[in-house]
């Protein structure tokens, strides 16, 4: 992005990403990243809580206005995959995996989620409110115990670490990669990082299409983020939409 980019911080909101999208119903989209220090009603995909505790992670919300087609915009979510890991790696000497779609894990912990969500002005102009949060150094005890068995956070909770000094440090870094990505995002080139960083390319899954479960080898992802499953003959890749991914026992 040329233009100088508009950051607005705010301490408690419902979440960023609704926040986000009433002011883009509203036409009023001056900001273009929104960070909060803890959210009452954080959300995920597929109607799920983000559970977002005060102080202790990075809540943040993009506003976007693609001006390419809706190949692009199936892209958004992966290239936030890799930003955020290339901004994890760049801040920390960590080294993050990617759960197709767009789950960030460390140490088979999930610690990052995305969330992309189109949204359209009053003019009928379509905008992308892309959330991304992450868990810094958030004490499993803050979470619900659903959530303790799946969510890690990069520092245990006791470590010396600055919440906020990292939390500004992944900000920035994070926004700066995705904005370079999106600029050419058409070109692709990020996926490469996508595969390579992938904890589920080579692994038995199963997913669930239409309350059915399938098991099949997650072998690649294609040209649009899409998974690429095998089970001897049967070749499917899966996009987004609403698969849920496990893997196989
Ligand atoms: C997921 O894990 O399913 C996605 C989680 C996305 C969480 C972020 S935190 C900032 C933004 N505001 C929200 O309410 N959700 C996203």
């Amino acid at each position: 992005m040329s233009r100088e980019i508009v950051i607005e911080k705010v301490s408690t909101i419902d979440s960023t990403n609704l926040e986000m999208k009433r002011r883009i119903r509203e036409n009023h989209t001056r900001t273009d990243i929104l960070i909060a220090d803890e959210q009452t009603l954080g959300r995920g995909r597929l109607g799920r809580t983000f559970e977002s505790p005060k102080g202790t992670g990075l809540y943040m919300s993009l506003c976007l206005k693609p001006d390419f087609d809706a190949e692009g915009i199936l892209l958004i979510t992966s290239a936030a995959a890799v930003a955020v890991c290339r901004g994890i790696r760049k801040v920390t000497n960590l080294s993050p995996q990617i759960k197709w779609v767009n789950d960030i894990y460390i140490n088979e912990k999930k610690v990052c989620g995305i969330l992309a969500e189109a949204v359209t002005d009053s003019n009928g102009e379509m905008h992308v409110v892309l959330g991304i949060g992450i868990n810094i150094s958030t004490d499993e005890k803050c979470f619900s115990e659903d959530v303790r068995n799946i969510a890690g956070a990069l520092y245990d909770e006791d470590s010396d670490i600055d919440v906020d000094i990292i939390k500004n440090e992944l900000a920035q870094k994070i926004a700066n990669e995705f904005y370079v990505i999106y600029e050419d995002i058409l070109n692709r080139s990020f996926l490469k990082d996508y595969k390579d960083w992938s904890m589920v390319i080579g692994k038995e899954v199963r997913f669930l299409e239409n309350e059915v479960w399938y098991e099949a080898v997650a072998v690649d992802i294609d040209n649009n983020g899409g998974l690429i499953v095998k089970n001897g003959d049967f070749v499917r890749t899966l996009s987004t939409g609403e698969i849920t991914l496990r893997f196989a026992e």
